[in-house]
């Protein structure tokens, strides 16, 4: 069966949810494409949308709404062309409205497993728990025996789904970013089984997406977790080394810094966990130390923080809940002092000036992310600005050598234990899913390193 036969029946688990909701408008939109073709007229489609919670799907059908408008706005040319035998659509909006109403009238919202039967092609993005993915897909499979499966896991390994449920290699790892519908990476991974068919399936579904596929290996976290854990790790046994100095929330702040204006990312690491969710970081690091023989990934800080309800995570409008940081206006704006029990704001007393005076001047040449992302002389000005770094007797110069030496070594050992095929694949991994201007195996580490 090929993909256009599996598109017309397709069911999305978790479909109310973060990952899901964005799986489910990308769906929605290619599998109104292909409604809309002519040669397609005799077949049915259907989008299963499931989630336990019938509140949550109320919602996940008033998101789709407008935001398959947004993509029929931006795709009005191809749409015309696509509805040229239709007298009826005249004006843009007619034909928007159209395409709005077809993409809506495939989704299928449900909060019963049953409903998906039939499938061909399930889409699993519910919790990150490998027993509950395990039974969910059991049960599924009893239903939709000849599907294909796509799961989000974000750390799982996809043989141990594919074995736990009993598969035969009829399942890939299918990992989106986060929001599915904007970012452009896709990690792609095959288990010990994985089938050829159902590779070359996930690879062309990824082009019709638009998605840019990145192949990691089947091992706990992957690529992008797999770097972005450790680096965590990292920073935050920065914070335990400077928290007697410059007390815990000035060292998370300090740390917050180097991590984002040293290291010139588009965001620091405590407001990334943040954006991922404390309690997310915490089951990734879990789950990976569950199946990497001889590594420990857990966290003193994050445990503390999530003893506390310090989650971070987002609102379902995709606005930043407060979590290691508080924000205001989606700008970090405050830490949260686990020995206080509040947040300590940046505006409240001398305790920020403390940490930056510690940081003391910051290299020549540094610019803001932002600034430096579309300049055509970006590489000439960083190898520039690394170059101040690692010749800096700054104290905040030095915890950026020592953090761009430890990306490196994590990168480095994501291809040496086969994790990733090359030093390409995990610098295409942070730049296009984090955004990161240089991937981590880079010239800058070896001229920091030494100096
Ligand atoms: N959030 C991220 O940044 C991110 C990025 C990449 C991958 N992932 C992965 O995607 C998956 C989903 O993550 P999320 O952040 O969207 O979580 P989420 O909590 O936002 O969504 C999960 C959804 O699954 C539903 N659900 C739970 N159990 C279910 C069941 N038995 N049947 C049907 N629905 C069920 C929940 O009601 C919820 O709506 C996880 O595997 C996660 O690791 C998350």
């Amino acid at each position: 069966m090929d993909l256009d036969a599996r598109l017309e029946k397709v069911a999305v688990l978790g479909a109310a949810g973060k990952m899901g909701s964005g799986i489910a408008l990308l769906l929605a939109a290619e599998m109104a494409k292909q409604k809309i073709k002519p040669e397609n007229k005799d077949r049915t489609y259907a989008l299963h949308a499931i989630d336990v919670s019938d509140e949550a799907l109320c919602g996940l059908v008033s998101y789709l709404r407008p935001q398959i408008t947004k993509i029929a706005e931006k795709s009005i040319v191809a749409l015309r062309e696509a509805y040229k035998g239709r007298e009826d659509l005249v004006e843009n909006s007619d034909i928007i409205t159209a395409f709005v109403d077809e993409a809506m009238s495939v989704v299928r919202p449900s909060s019963k497993l049953e409903s998906t039967a039939g499938s061909r092609l399930i889409f699993e993005a519910i919790i990150e728990n490998k027993d509950i993915k395990i039974d969910v897909l059991k049960k599924l499979d009893a239903i939709c025996p000849d599907a294909y499966y796509l799961t989000n896991t974000s750390s799982i390994p996809i043989t141990v789904l594919d074995e736990g449920v009993g598969l035969g290699g009829r399942i890939i790892g299918y990992h989106f970013y986060n929001p599915p519908a904007v970012q452009k990476l896709l990690e792609l991974i095959s288990s010990k089984s994985t089938l050829p068919e159902v590779v070359e399936l996930g690879t062309e579904l990824a082009g019709r997406l638009r998605k840019k596929v990145f192949l990691a290996n089947d091992i706990a976290g992957f690529i992008g977790n797999g770097h972005f854990m450790r680096d965590i790790l990292h920073a935050t046994g920065e914070v335990a080394r400077l928290s007697g100095e410059l007390g815990e929330a000035g060292a998370v702040y300090a740390m917050n810094r180097v991590s984002q204006d040293y290291l010139i990312r588009p965001m620091g690491i405590f407001q990334l966990i943040d954006y991922v969710g404390v309690d997310v970081c915490r089951f990734i690091m879990q789950v990976m130390t569950e199946h990497i023989e001889g590594e420990t990934l857990e966290d003193d800080l994050l445990d503390r923080m999530a003893e506390a309800g310090v989650m971070g995570g987002q609102y379902a409008n995709g606005s930043q809940k407060d979590g290691i940081l508080k924000y205001e206006g989606g700008r970090p704006a405050g830490v949260y002092d686990l020995e206080k029990g509040g947040y300590r704001l940046f505006a409240d007393g001398d305790w920020t000036a403390k940490s930056d005076e510690k940081l003391g001047a910051m290299p020549e040449g540094n610019a803001a992310w932002r600034a430096l992302l579309m300049d055509p002389k970006k590489e000439q000005k960083l190898a520039t600005y690394f170059g101040n770094v690692a010749s800096s007797d700054a104290f905040g110069a030095g915890l950026a050598r020592t953090y761009l030496v430890r990306a490196k070594e994590i990168a480095d050992k994501l291809v040496s234990d086969g994790v990733a095929n090359s030093p390409e694949d995990v610098n295409g991994v942070m730049t296009n899913g984090f955004y990161h201007l240089y991937g981590p195996i880079n010239e800058y580490a070896g001229l920091v390193a030494a100096a």
